[in-house]
Parts: structure tokens; sequence; C-alpha cells
């Protein structure tokens, strides 16, 4: 067990930079109350400001530095101002997310009252659940970025799609301890595969591999669902759903629906997790129309914070990191239950440092 854990922190561009302050302000106060836990950070330069003054998108060595953390915070990443030369957007999150085979992504998605249902039937106010998006292969395997694909003049172009048995093992390994993980904290613990395995060959192997290692976890309650009706479903009945595994460009769109149904972007939290290392951020970018004018909602950003020292509790052996991110979860709960949390981004009149202050004065509430 380790009372002291490492971060690497990029707290990027825009409102990038004032939610990973919030965040960190936040993560402290939470581990000061809980006590026997500590994070030492070390911050890395990074990003579309940072590539403007020095022509590279991340500090030299950075890359490797982030990988020699316990945990990477990072804020946000990019400005539609600032290009490389052929037009694409500075990205170097993108790298380490490939360099540390970052293959399990994270999405929770929870209703907190008093802010924006989208769905009439009140059941809506129940929805609590965890979209599992792999987030190293499937379609992504052809992402531009990775320049895959197959181009025949200017007739036809072929993107693939992968899936590989050595990474869709581990993401299920890690969708059922997920569910069993929330199950022992009182949510359904129920686990769906959402694939297409009625008509794509890859899916199938997806589903088959679902199968071999649920064979190992008997334990875990479990489904399945072809990806268009759970696409209805989430708009039909999303308060039924726990935790639902699914290959990468299907976890991408159905994040940005089920995030739809909770709010906005403000309260998208995401964690990206290998073997060695996981990443934390909001799912939401640098936000340039609002950044420098505290309107930016630090929620996601803070919500990662929890996602980051729950997982710094498995990594470590140390439950006071876990007890600290449950402090944190608490205390954004009660804040909206009191209708505290009035964030701008919801209609409100808090902007991010006085969003931050009342998480602080519920943590400290919860002594
Ligand atoms: N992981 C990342 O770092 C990441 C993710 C997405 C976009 N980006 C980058 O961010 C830049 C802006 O992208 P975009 O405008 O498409 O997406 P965005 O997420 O930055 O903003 C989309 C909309 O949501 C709002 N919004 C986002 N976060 C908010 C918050 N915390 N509180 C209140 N409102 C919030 C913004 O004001 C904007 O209207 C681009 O350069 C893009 O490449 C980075």
């Amino acid at each position: 067990m380790s009372l002291k854990q490492s971060v690497a922190v990029i707290r990027g561009d825009g409102i990038g930079i004032d939610v990973t302050e919030a965040t960190l302000q936040v993560v402290e106060q939470a581990m000061a109350q809980v006590g026997d836990c500590a994070l030492e950070y070390n911050d890395i330069a990074a990003g579309a400001g940072y590539y403007k003054d020095h022509g590279v998108d991340i500090e030299p060595g950075g890359e490797e530095k982030a990988g020699e953390s316990d945990a990477i915070f990072l804020g946000a990443i990019g400005l539609p101002s600032i290009r490389h030369p052929d037009g694409t957007e500075i990205s170097p999150h993108l790298r380490l997310r490939d360099r540390y085979g970052l293959y399990a992504g994270v999405r929770p998605i929870k209703a907190y009252p008093n802010a924006p249902q989208r769905l009439a039937d009140p059941r809506a106010a129940g929805i609590d659940m965890i979209i599992l998006r792999e987030s190293t292969e499937g379609l992504f395997y052809s992402a531009a970025v990775h320049n895959r694909s197959k181009v025949v003049d200017n007739e036809e172009v072929y993107d693939s799609l992968l899936v590989s048995r050595n990474t869709t093992e581990r993401l299920h390994k890690f969708a059922f301890n997920l569910a069993r993980r929330r199950k022992a904290r009182g949510k359904l613990g129920r686990l769906t595969c959402v694939d297409k395995a009625n008509v794509f060959k890859s899916m199938a192997f997806f589903r088959q591999i679902f199968d071999e290692i649920k064979a190992d976890n008997p334990d875990v309650e479990t489904s399945y669902n072809y990806v268009d009706a759970q696409a209805l479903d989430l708009v039909r009945k999303p308060w039924e759903f726990d935790v639902m595994v699914m290959e990468n460009i299907f976890g991408d769109i159905l994040s940005d629906l089920a995030g739809g149904l909770v709010g906005g972007m403000g309260m998208a939290s995401c964690a990206e997790i290998g073997d060695e290392i996981g990443l934390f951020q909001p799912a939401h970018g640098s936000a340039p129309d609002i950044m420098g004018q505290d309107k930016a909602n630090p929620l996601a950003a803070i919500l990662s914070g929890a996602l980051m020292l729950d997982y710094l509790a498995d990594k470590s052996g140390n439950e006071a990191f876990a007890k600290s991110g449950e402090l944190i979860d608490q205390a954004v709960d009660n804040g909206f239950a009191q209708n505290r949390l009035r964030p701008f981004e919801f209609g409100g009149d808090m902007g991010t440092k006085a969003m931050t202050d009342e998480v602080l004065t519920q943590i400290g509430a919860l002594k």
C-alpha cells in the first residue's frame, strides 16, 4: 500500500487551464479531509498555446514523462485558431492514448437533481450508467491520423474496423470488474454487450470474446443489445442500464447521446485506462467561446478527478484515495440536491470559481 501517488498534469488550453486548477483544489481538500493519502504533481506543458510559442505540441520528453507518473490528468487541448500547416489541430493527447494503450474509455452518465433532464419520464432521475468505449481500435483503427485508409483514385475510400483478441479480452475483463465493483457500491451492476453481431464478423468476434470472459465471471448479470436497439433504449429506458461495453465508434456516438440525456458537456467526465496508466480528463474541449470569462462548468473535470482517485486506490491498494473520490461525488450530489450548484451552462448564475467554492464547501460539510 502506498500513501503517495504521482500525477502528470497537462493543463493545456482555454478552459482546460481553469478546470484543472479547480480539480486540483477539490482533490487536495478531499484528500486532506480523509487523510493517509497524498499526490505529487508533475506539470507537463503541452497544447496549442505551447505549439504557437515553441513550434512543437508538447515539451521535450513530455510524452515519456507522462508515463512515469501513476496517472495523467489533462484539462483540454486545442484551439481552432492554431493549426499545423496541413490544417489539422494540435492534439498530442491522441498520441498518449496510443502510446500507453489506453483501451478502456470510461464515460459515466448520471442524472443530478435540479440539472437539466431531457426525458419527461420521472424515472429519468435515476439514470446512472457507464458507457465503456474501447478506445484504441475499432473503426478508429482507420482514423485519418493513422493514415491507414485505402483510397482508390477519387472514387472509393476503404476504412477498416479492427477487433483484436488481445485488446478485446482486456476490455471485457475490465467491463466485468467494473460491473462487479459498481454492484458492490449499491448500483445495478449489470453488464450489456453492445454490438452488431448479427451482421459483422468483427462484431460476432467481439461478442464471442465477451462470452468467453463471461464464463469466468458467472456472478455478473449480463445482457446483449444490438447498437441500433441500444440507441432506442437509451431514449426509451436508460434507467435499466448500468455498464455497456462496446466498440470505439459505437461508444463515440452513444456516449454523446447518453450525455445529452443528463445535461451538457460540462458534466461529461472521462477516464481512459490501460494496463500501465490511466488518463483522466473532462470529455469537453477548450471551449474558446467562453475561455477567460469564468463561465466554464468545472464539474466534468472535478468528477474526472474523482475517477482518478478511485483508479489510484486500485493501483496503490490504498482505499483512502477511493474514499476521497467518493467524498467528491457525494459533495456534487448534495450540491445539486440543495440547488446550490447552478452552473451558467444550465442557465444558472455560477461561474467556475463559484462552482468550485461550493464543491469545497460541500466537502467540508461532510466532515
Ligand atoms: N480532449 C480534448 O482536449 C478535446 C476534446 C474536444 C475538443 N477539443 C478541442 O477544443 C477546441 C474547441 O472544440 P469544440 O468547440 O468543438 O468543443 P468544446 O467541448 O470545447 O465546446 C463545445 C461547446 O460546449 C461548451 N462547453 C464545453 N465545455 C464546457 C464547460 N465545461 N462548461 C460550459 N460549457 C462548455 C462550449 O462553450 C461550446 O459551446 C478545439 O480546438 C478542439 O479540437 C479538445
